[in-house]
């Protein structure tokens, strides 16, 4: 008897500290198999007087059972272990990427949102928005772009099914808020109104389909081409710093005029010529002008009173400038290695 509570003591404290699962199985065989110390103890049963065979019987088959439960215990603990081991392990870190640790950060269109609110906002502008889905009436209509005009043509409208066909559309410019914002408030107005914009365009190396753009809108008394021109020339040195120039060329808007496009020197060949300014030196940001007297008549504003001027720019077009980008889609491939740049 005192030799069983000897062998059960040091089984136990075999069990105990195995420190794998590997180790307990190995342990189990040696302590309970078939060459097993205890085994050899139910091997000398036969000899015994049936009284006494009773007795150890029961002893060991105590025993045994003792040492099953100690056996599953340690089993248990060391299967909890291993799995919170192996979940560590396999835990995927979002914050690190091929080994490097690192922060995430706003997509460079967004930054350069960011950017050109900032600009604006510091020149004494307000900032405005409105909604991406529009109706015909304030992307068109109201700018001064009657049904069936052909300006209408150029800008690769994506329509919405929604009420009457094409009456509502996924706007192809941001210039639909500026007749939201002259209906919501009375004159004067200062603001630039940036969002997203939609066209059924192929994406090439400086146009996406689904592109920003931010807009401008002054309304005052005595508002000249002037102002206008002086506007956009100190948005340029703010924006860009003193090493990109602009041009005003005579242009065509519905709504405005007189109208003209906003070129800047193509940042990626510094004005010689390459594919991405198709050789001429000069990316196109956007079109401006003076609010066309038609567009303040359908707002209810009177012309004989109120003048101003308008502009619209494209912020990817500026991002692509600003960072002298050749290729404007790899912003919008989403590879990391790009947009983890900015
Ligand atoms: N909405 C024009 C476009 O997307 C750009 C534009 C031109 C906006 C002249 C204006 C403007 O406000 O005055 O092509």
């Amino acid at each position: 008897m005192s030799d069983l509570a000897v062998l059960e003591s040091d089984a136990l404290a075999r069990l105990g500290s195995a420190s794998s699962l590997d180790q307990l199985r190995d342990a189990h065989g040696d302590l309970l198999g078939k060459r097993s110390p205890l085994n050899d103890v139910r091997k000398t049963l036969g000899a015994l007087a049936p009284e006494d065979r009773k007795k150890l019987g029961q002893e060991l088959n105590d025993l045994r059972s003792r040492l099953d439960a100690a056996f599953a215990a340690r089993e248990e603990e060391l299967l909890a272990a291993e799995r919170a081991e192996r979940v560590a392990d396999e835990r995927l870190d979002l914050t690190e990427v091929k080994g490097r640790r690192r922060r995430g950060s706003l997509h460079l269109v967004t930054q350069t949102r960011d950017r050109l609110e900032d600009t604006f906002v510091a020149m004494g502008f307000t900032v405005a928005e409105g909604p991406e889905v529009e109706t015909d009436w304030h992307n068109f209509e109201a700018l001064n772009i009657p049904p069936a005009h052909p300006a209408r043509s150029g800008f690769d409208t994506l329509y919405v099914k929604f009420g009457e066909p094409e009456s509502t559309l996924v706007r192809p410019h941001t210039s639909p808020v500026q007749i939201r914002l002259m209906l919501e408030q009375p004159p004067p107005i200062y603001a630039v109104m940036p969002g997203r914009c939609y066209r059924k365009d192929t994406p090439e190396p400086r146009k996406v389909p689904n592109f920003s753009q931010i807009e401008g809108l002054v309304v005052d008394r005595g508002i000249t081409f002037g102002n206008l021109a002086g506007t956009i020339e100190a948005f340029t040195s703010a924006y860009f710093g003193p090493n990109i120039h602009s041009r005003l060329r005579p242009g065509s808007f519905p709504f405005t005029e007189p109208s003209a496009e906003y070129e800047v020197t193509c940042a990626i060949c510094e004005g010689r010529g390459c594919r991405t300014c198709s050789s001429t030196g000069w990316i196109e940001l956007g079109g401006c002008g003076m609010v066309h007297p038609n567009v303040f008549r359908a707002v209810d504003i009177d012309p004989e009173e109120w003048s101003g001027f308008a502009f619209g720019f494209g912020i990817d077009r500026l991002a692509q400038m600003r960072h002298a980008i050749p290729d404007m889609r790899v912003l919008f491939d989403n590879d990391i290695r790009v947009t983890g740049q900015f």
